[in-house]
């Protein structure tokens, strides 16, 4: 296209890019049309199809009739089951006035930034990160500082880490624990330091929750939930991993009230709600008090063994990591430091595909990100795969 063309999409779209992941799946794809098998380790879904009595719930929405338009901030129903899962899980207290349903994690995220975020304003985050952030960030003409997981990984207080990137710009920070791709997750003395910078110095906290059951040996904490924190901090929740809804596209924010004319209208001018037998069928989902997903963690954690095990023997540095389903691997010893031909390398001598780390941030170089939310049959093919590495 040439500078005087008309007609020419707005520039503001220069400040998004497209996920390299597609990348990596057109690669497998190639391979799989050529008839190998793929080790398909680079996904981000949960390995076990939406559970049934979600499914019902569904179907029994679309037999009521359940097929209008809906409030936009999301149906009775899903509010009150979300206010009642926040305060029992979460430690949030909320009326439904604080809750909005969204379209999954992502749309909650891109509300959150547009919400917060004036031109130029900072926003400190962990990185590696979840490749889309620094996207929305900058979609939402914020400007990203990044702290290297491996520089706070080790320290308890993070005081001193975050006044470093302190500026008279700094407006937020992004909080995702259990985090992907990384595995961390952030202790209750780091997650208080962080609550206290933030209170200390004005700062919103954009806390990203899509992990919240995937943590391993330990508690979920909200940082909303820490004293002071309510009033700043935008919380986002999705069904996406938790019930393995990924394709559903449902998800949530509870925030104090100033916050939420903002995102109403932000939710209203963007999707005018999420589809509406979809929010019945969510209200199902997070009313559930089975052991569901104490059993989906059980599978989780036999699934993270084989992999770290496979890895570590692999020559990968890497310990088990602590939530989500990613293992983020230190692979410069065996793969070199270019995680683009890491990533390469590993898939022709291995089969098995994994996310260049790079993706996620420059602190993500000589490393790759490889989910165990696959079959058990997937992860012990590719432990012996990894043993001809
Ligand atoms: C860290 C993180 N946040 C948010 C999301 C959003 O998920 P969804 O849009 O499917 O709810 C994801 C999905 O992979 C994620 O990894």
């Amino acid at each position: 296209m040439t500078a005087d063309t008309l007609v020419r999409p707005a520039s503001r779209l220069d400040r998004l890019g497209f996920s390299d992941i597609v990348k990596i799946r057109n690669r497998v794809m190639e391979l799989k049309l050529k008839g190998e098998t793929v080790l398909q380790l680079e996904g981000g879904e949960p390995f076990m199809p939406t559970p049934e009595f979600i499914k019902a719930a569904m179907k029994k929405a679309l037999d009521d009739d359940q097929t209008r338009y809906a409030p936009s901030s999301g149906v009775a129903p899903l509010l009150e089951a979300i206010g009642a899962k926040l305060s029992e899980h979460n430690g949030l207290e909320v009326t439904e006035r604080n809750l909005i349903v969204t379209n999954g994690g992502m749309h909650a995220l891109f509300c959150a930034f547009q919400e917060t975020l004036d031109p130029g304003d900072e926003i400190i985050f962990f990185s590696p990160y979840w490749t889309p952030i620094k996207d929305l960030v900058t979609f939402a003409e914020g400007v990203p500082v990044r702290i290297p997981w491996e520089e706070i990984r080790s320290l308890g207080d993070l005081t001193d880490s975050l006044r470093r990137r302190l500026s008279p710009r700094s407006r937020a920070i992004y909080v995702n624990t259990p985090s992907n791709p990384t595995g961390d997750v952030l202790s209750s003395e780091q997650l208080q330091s962080i609550a206290r910078f933030a209170i200390e110095n004005n700062l919103v906290v954009i806390s990203d929750e899509a992990y919240e059951d995937l943590v391993y040996g330990g508690q979920h904490v909200s940082i909303g939930s820490l004293p002071g924190m309510f009033s700043r901090t935008l919380s986002v929740f999705t069904l996406s991993k938790s019930f393995a809804m990924t394709g559903w596209r449902v998800g949530y924010m509870a925030a104090d009230l100033p916050w939420m004319d903002g995102l109403r209208k932000l939710a209203l001018n963007t999707i005018n709600g999420v589809s509406t037998p979809t929010q019945f069928a969510a209200a199902a989902a997070i009313a559930d008090r089975s052991d569901y997903r104490l059993r989906m963690r059980e599978g989780y954690l036999e699934r993270r063994e084989i992999l770290v095990a496979a890895a570590q023997e692999a020559g990968f540095r890497c310990s088990a990591p602590r939530g989500a389903f990613y293992l983020f691997a230190n692979v410069r010893e065996r793969l070199g430091n270019d995680s683009w031909k890491a990533m390469e390398m590993l898939l022709e001598r291995t089969r098995i595909a994994s996310v260049p780390g790079s993706v996620f941030g420059p602190e993500g170089e000589g490393h790759l990100r490889m989910s165990f939310s696959t079959s058990i049959g997937v992860l012990e093919a590719a432990a012996a795969s990894l043993k001809r590495l």
